[in-house]
């Protein structure tokens, strides 16, 4: 039950001030289903109350949140459970409508959005804003030239050629790679294309924002610089 005051309910969902919503409700302008309160200390339930102002509906305001997690492995990226198997928004208080932003695989690690903002993960996501997805990836084998020319050259993700923007040797059997596309399997597709076995795929940034010192599975919040910083170069 998440029961309020009418006059907080207000305020909360952005009709006007606490001071205003009371004013409202003295004035006869807010209905509970269909009756008209004027007590602003009367209590309503989201779940099952409907508010409207000047007939007008009124819908729940949800306070918009966002998070960066660092994903571990072995679970998966999606809203809908099957059977026990451990999904990311385990990490999250409950009462919050939250999804992740794109989606990692099961094996994959690292930098994850995790908001309930639909507008910010579709700007996020889209082609269009053209953000650059950083990945370490470890491999099997030591990393020779050729392996590097093949990883350049990309590889055919679904219906589209993916060409990373850069590529680069880190160590003997490990790789960076810069993507701007964010297409399922990507990278492991384009390191199988150049014959490389992953033994572990992390993401490590998104635009400018690093995942910094996060332990698999710590989540903390995103400041506004940190928002900035994703759609920054
Ligand atoms: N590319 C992949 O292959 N897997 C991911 O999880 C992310 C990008």
């Amino acid at each position: 039950m998440e029961r309020k005051r009418l006059s907080k309910a207000l305020a909360a969902a952005g009709i006007a001030s606490r001071r205003a919503s009371e004013e409202l409700i003295f004035e006869g302008r807010v209905q509970v289903n269909g009756e008209t309160i004027r007590l602003p200390q009367y209590h309503i339930d989201w779940k099952s109350d409907q508010i409207t102002v000047d007939g007008q509906a009124v819908k729940k305001e949800e306070k918009k949140v966002y998070y960066i997690l660092n994903k571990p492995a072995g679970v998966l990226c999606t809203s809908a459970r099957i059977g026990k198997q451990s999904i990311v928004l385990d990490f999250f208080p409950e009462d919050q409508r939250l999804f992740t932003v794109g989606r990692l695989d099961r094996e994959t690690t690292g930098l994850l959005l995790v908001t309930n903002d639909g507008i910010f993960a579709n700007k996020v996501i889209h082609p269009s804003s053209n953000i650059l997805k950083e990945y370490i990836v470890k491999c099997r084998q030591e990393i020779v030239a050729e392996h590097l020319e093949t990883l350049s050259q990309g590889a055919r993700v679904d219906d589209k050629w993916i060409r990373p923007v850069s590529v680069q040797k880190l160590r003997k059997g490990t790789f960076k790679i810069r993507v701007k596309e964010g297409k399922k399997h990507e990278v492991r597709i384009i390191a199988e294309r150049a014959g490389l076995k992953i033994v572990e795929l992390s993401r490590v940034r998104i635009g400018s924002l690093a995942l910094g010192d996060l332990a698999p599975g710590e989540f903390r919040l995103l400041s506004e610089k940190d928002k900035e910083l994703l759609f920054t170069k």
